[in-house]
């Protein structure tokens, strides 16, 4: 088989690998379709802490079951699946309190072990999802990053009287405004971004009004409209971001944050106190993808806006260069594998 590969960083390559076996709790899946994601972009440079080389990147893939563990139900056999990357223990703090997105000894499929940019993956069978045949193998291979919105609005609890703001338009803030639009009925979502085809994404992903703030301040704006989010999620990840959120929200607003940067940034106790501010942060999914399969099979959401583009997996390094440099014309790119 072959398998996509960052033998070190900087390095890709496409290798012809040995058909792997699953283990007793796993399933082997022939992967149809893969997402590409930034974190896939941040391995093969070298800038996630968590990779080691070398290794298969990609953990947002669609497939279908062809060969099972010893320990696995046969009528598994055959069937269309979506992988959730998350690999826990079932046995620690957050696990017990089912959070196992943040599992003492998280392994994330195509970070911390091999993933889906390959022609097969062994993945322990609990992790693979059945797909209802109303959703198509495409949709399928995007339902990991809409688990991603599933779990920071979970945190955030939107009700339809929410006035939302979105910081980012790439694929995590337009599966955010999907979900608040589609599944939560909130009634303004407002989306901030710094580049006009991306703003033109979300407004059609659902958002009522766009600004770019590269031109002029939000701050302003809002003022002038009278709006004060009460809803507010950072899904550009600047570490300024923050701050700004905090100033803009309406008194007992509830902020979602989703970045990983180790830059630090300046707040004061003051400012969230005093309208007695939530913020929450959200890593992964913790076991979101039924709920995802759900709002999908019911078209609550639709994934077919995100994707930009579908090549052949073979075309994997051009497709990553495209994804990383044209933020105009590409969001959502999949690979597809014979
Ligand atoms: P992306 O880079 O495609 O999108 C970010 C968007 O934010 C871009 O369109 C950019 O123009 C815009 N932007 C940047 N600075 C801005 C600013 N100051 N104001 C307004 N807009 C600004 O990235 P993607 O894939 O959408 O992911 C977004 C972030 O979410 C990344 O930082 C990623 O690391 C993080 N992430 C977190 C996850 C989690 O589970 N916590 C999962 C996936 C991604
Ligand atoms: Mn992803």
């Amino acid at each position: 088989m072959k398998s996509v590969v960052i033998e070190q960083p900087g390095k890709l390559v496409i290798q012809q690998r040995e058909l792997p076996q699953p283990a007793a709790d796993e399933v082997r899946v022939k992967v149809k379709f893969a997402g590409i994601c930034g974190s896939d972009v941040h391995i093969f440079h070298g800038h996630n802490p968590f990779a080691k080389y070398p290794r298969v990147i990609g953990h947002e893939f669609f497939g279908v079951i062809d060969a099972i563990g010893s320990d696995v139900d046969d009528r598994q056999l055959g069937e269309r699946v979506s992988v959730d990357p998350v690999v826990s223990c079932g046995q620690c703090y957050p696990c017990s309190v089912g959070r196992p997105n943040v599992c003492a000894s998280l392994q994330v499929i195509g970070v911390h072990r091999d993933g889906g940019f390959s022609d097969y993956a062994c993945v322990p069978a609990r992790n693979a999802y059945r797909i209802p045949d109303t959703i198509s193998d495409r949709h399928a291979a995007m339902i990991e990053p809409f688990t991603i919105a599933a779990n920071i609005t979970a945190h955030l609890q939107p009700t339809e009287q929410d006035v939302a703001l979105i910081y980012g338009a790439g694929p995590m803030g337009l599966t955010v405004i999907q979900t608040l639009k589609g599944v939560y009925r909130v009634r303004q979502v407002i989306v901030v971004d710094r580049v006009t085809e991306r703003l033109a994404m979300a407004l059609e992903n659902g958002a009522d009004w766009v600004f770019d703030n590269a031109q002029a301040s939000l701050a302003d704006e809002l003022e002038q409209r009278g709006i004060r989010p009460t809803l507010i999620v950072d899904a550009a990840c600047h570490p300024a971001i923050l701050s700004e959120a905090i100033a803009l929200a309406s008194p007992a607003a509830r902020i979602g944050i989703m970045g990983f940067s180790a830059d630090p940034c300046t707040i004061t106790q003051q400012s969230i106190t005093s309208k007695e501010l939530s913020l929450f942060s959200s890593r992964l999914n913790s076991a979101r993808f039924p709920q995802v399969i759900d709002w999908m099979a019911n078209g609550l959401i639709d994934p077919q806006r995100l994707i930009t583009h579908c090549v052949d997996a073979l075309e994997v390094a051009d497709a990553l260069r495209l994804f990383e440099e044209d933020r105009r014309t590409c969001c959502k790119v999949l690979l597809h594998f014979d």
